[in-house]
């Protein structure tokens, strides 16, 4: 059967651009930046896109268009199948993130029911203890998780044109207009000029060395790069389709739209007293906790009512173009690698992974046992209880530890194995021609690319990696 392919470059920009965008933009990296101080680290953060993101991005579609195979066998196809060890490890991330992002999606649902609730019924402001009780209750993070995986995997299960880019066609387009329209209403607030400042004025006395390395770490998971989305979504990308541009859009898009959010969160946090002191407390705060108030005590004249559901439907929009592209990723395994059809690898893989985020909703207060269960057990001395420290900085649950192992071990690593690949192995006729076609292109930018991807990209990653094993954390 011949491969499916996306129907041109509108379509592979949107589905790659909907990958990179998505809790990571919306959840992840205001958090982040409000933590991090704001203007120097999205200066430095931007820096980390250019020269780390842009390069990989780059050398993972190239890979992926040039196999004409996900990263389960892509490298195999290439000559080089020691190499699908990355593959492998680029799956068990998908699996891993998969694993507890399904959960965390699945609450966009639920801030998106209860603002609905608030719009038609009159605002009530709910208890200190409500989001911990949400957060506790099995059946709702169970059955909310359940319904984003299944939306994910009928979206999936229609495969690269007809499902995928369908709905990316949807989800994208939908997601940018109540971004801008929420932007535009957000801007009229009074501490949008604050919220500028904080963003865009850098001041370096308020950035440590770990602020830049939680900028480069976040790169990767923003970008949807070190676990082969991106190869796999590039191996449905036509020949006549030009890399290097088509990268450079999708990396330009995930980035204003990280701080088109920021921009969003921060106006209004700058607007209501006392507010910037309480917000910095829990990662999940700002977005599902903080915010859903301030739609409905501070926007009123400002149409908070209905800005509030738009929001979260924004949100889950932004989630669900990219729980698929990490479904893809594992369900390409079983197609591309072991023959599989569809509806098998689509079955099997959604409901592996369903069975791993029954386990990460359960450890949020609902399950005693696995929300404070540690990797390697719970011995306070000895050899496991220092692979704790080092693995997961010896932390407990389920849902903690597969967002550590993901964002500090799986996506550098995987990452750094594709550079060094690209750089190293993969003959330079081939990167050349697959990212500029025979004979074409400016061979300047070429060489940049490539000093790029054989120095800079390892050293970056190698220093977040030898950062993590001294006890950094970029989850
Ligand atoms: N890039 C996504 C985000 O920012 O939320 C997360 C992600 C999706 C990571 C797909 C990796 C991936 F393969």
């Amino acid at each position: 059967m011949a491969r499916d392919n996306w129907s041109g470059r509108f379509g592979f920009v949107l589905a790659a651009a909907g990958s990179a965008i998505g809790l990571g933009n919306l959840w992840k990296f205001p958090y982040i930046t409000w933590n991090n101080n704001g203007g120097a680290f999205v200066l430095v953060y931007l820096l980390c896109i250019l020269v780390v993101g842009l390069p990989l991005m780059c050398s993972e579609i190239l890979i992926g268009r040039r196999s004409q195979s996900s990263v389960a066998s892509a490298f195999g196809r290439l000559g080089h199948p020691k190499w699908d060890f990355v593959g492998f490890i680029g799956v068990a991330a998908g699996f891993v993130i998969l694993g507890f992002y399904a959960v965390i999606a699945g609450w966009s649902l639920a801030s998106f029911a209860e603002c609905l609730g608030w719009s038609v019924q009159g605002y009530e402001a709910p208890s200190d203890e409500a989001f911990g009780t949400f957060l506790a209750d099995p059946l709702k993070q169970i059955g909310l998780g359940f319904v984003f995986m299944v939306a994910t995997s009928l979206i999936v299960w229609r495969g690269v044109s007809g499902g995928i880019e369908r709905a990316a066609k949807i989800l994208m387009p939908t997601l940018m207009v109540i971004l801008v329209y929420i932007l535009i209403v957000t801007c009229t607030l009074s501490g949008a000029g604050e919220a500028l400042t904080f963003l865009f004025k850098p001041d370096f006395s308020k950035l440590d060395s770990h602020g830049v390395l939680e900028a480069l770490g976040h790169a990767f998971f923003t970008l949807s790069l070190g676990m082969g989305a991106m190869i796999t979504y590039g191996s449905y990308m036509k020949k006549s389709e030009r890399v290097v541009p088509i990268s450079i859009t999708v990396v330009i898009l995930d980035t204003i739209i990280a701080l088109v959010a920021c921009m969003i969160m921060y106006s209004i946090i700058f607007t209501v007293d006392g507010l910037r002191d309480e917000v910095g407390k829990s990662t999940v705060g700002m977005l599902f906790v903080t915010l859903p108030k301030l739609f409905y005590t501070e926007m009123t004249g400002s149409g908070g009512a209905f800005v509030g559901p738009l929001f979260y439907i924004l949100v889950a929009f932004a989630a669900l173009s990219s729980t698929i592209s990490l479904l893809e990723v594992i369900v390409s395994l079983f197609v591309d690698r072991y023959g599989w059809n569809r509806t098998k690898a689509t079955v099997t893989a959604a409901t592996s992974v369903f069975g791993l985020s029954v386990l990460s909703a359960l450890s949020l207060g609902a399950n005693g046992f696995l929300s404070s269960v540690k990797l390697f057990g719970s011995s306070e001395t000895g050899v496991l209880h220092s692979l704790n420290k080092l693995v997961t900085k010896d932390k407990g649950g389920v849902l903690n530890i597969l967002d550590h192992i993901s964002a500090n071990w799986l996506l550098p690593i995987g990452g750094l194995a594709i550079t060094i690949y690209v750089g190293w192995v993969l003959p330079t006729k081939d990167s050349k021609e697959e990212l500029f076609g025979e004979g074409e292109g400016s061979s300047l930018f070429y060489k940049v690319w490539l000093f790029f991807v054989r120095f800079v990209v390892p050293a970056a990653i190698g220093w977040v990696i030898v950062d993590v094993v001294l006890g950094g954390d970029f989850s």
